[in-house]
């Protein structure tokens, strides 16, 4: 049977500021179509030079994103609303506030409670709401899509995970150290994500250069959940910057 899947479509740029703007670019054109758009906005490293560049084109009257709703991405578990470690927060501070998206316009991911039945029941309405336009993804050391932790299959759910090593170690970054990194997170599935209209997968740095060319050359597969952007069902831009993809 012909593979059905369009390949991602790698653009390699300069350097952070190059992939910012390129990205914004792309970002800009998704949300001035015609109609409402479903954003889901990664937080991390990467993508906050592109959401500078979104917040000053929107700051300037040049983006118009009152027809713009946000789905959150990732979520640890196990901290107060107010913790200054909350994913949302940061998304609050780089895409919401900014952007000028309010409350009504985004869906945040459940951390009280049954929260895998709650995660069934977020996927099932982010569904019913015709699912997710645009995603915009990094891509973590160890090659996971928001907190999807190798193994992930394609298939999964929006569910809770525990953080690996890795992943403590990479967010260590964030938080000051280890031991400040929470080990329980909620993420939106491989499936949810796979079903977008659109991925936009953010890649920079030379720390990244080795998981970006497993994920995009390497073999498709559970160990390297980034690796099945390439079977996903809408079309996929991974925009990389030279360090990234030549490693130096
Ligand atoms: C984090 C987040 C991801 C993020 C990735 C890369 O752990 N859960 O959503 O995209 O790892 O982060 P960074 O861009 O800081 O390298």
């Amino acid at each position: 049977m012909a593979d059905p899947h369009v390949e991602p479509q790698v653009q390699v740029v300069d350097d952070a500021a190059w992939l910012a703007r390129a990205a914004a670019d792309l970002v800009s054109s998704v949300v001035h179509a015609d109609g409402p758009v479903t954003v889901v906005p990664a937080t991390g490293e990467t993508p906050v030079g592109t959401y500078a560049e979104l917040a000053a084109r929107h700051a300037r009257g040049a983006l118009d994103t009152t027809r713009v709703s946000v789905v959150q991405l990732d979520e640890y578990l196990g901290l107060a609303a107010d913790d200054r470690r909350t994913l949302f927060g940061w998304m609050d501070r780089t895409v919401l506030t900014p952007l000028a998206i309010d409350d009504g316009r985004v869906a945040r991911l459940p951390t009280d409670g049954d929260v895998d039945g709650a995660c069934a029941e977020f996927d099932r309405a982010l569904a019913a709401r015709g699912g997710i336009d645009l995603a915009i993804l990094g891509l973590g050391t160890n090659g996971h899509l928001g907190f999807n932790e190798p193994p992930s299959d394609a298939a999964s759910a929006t569910r809770t995970v525990e953080l690996t090593p890795d992943t403590i170690g990479a967010n260590a970054r964030y938080w000051g150290g280890e031991d400040d990194v929470p080990t329980r997170a909620v993420t939106l599935g491989l499936r949810t994500l796979l079903d977008a209209r659109r991925i936009l997968l953010l890649v920079s740095g030379a720390s990244k250069h080795a998981i970006v060319r497993r994920a995009l050359e390497g073999p498709v597969g559970e160990d390297v959940p980034a690796s099945f952007v390439r079977e996903a069902r809408g079309s996929v831009t991974v925009l990389v910057d030279r360090a990234a993809w030549e490693g130096e």
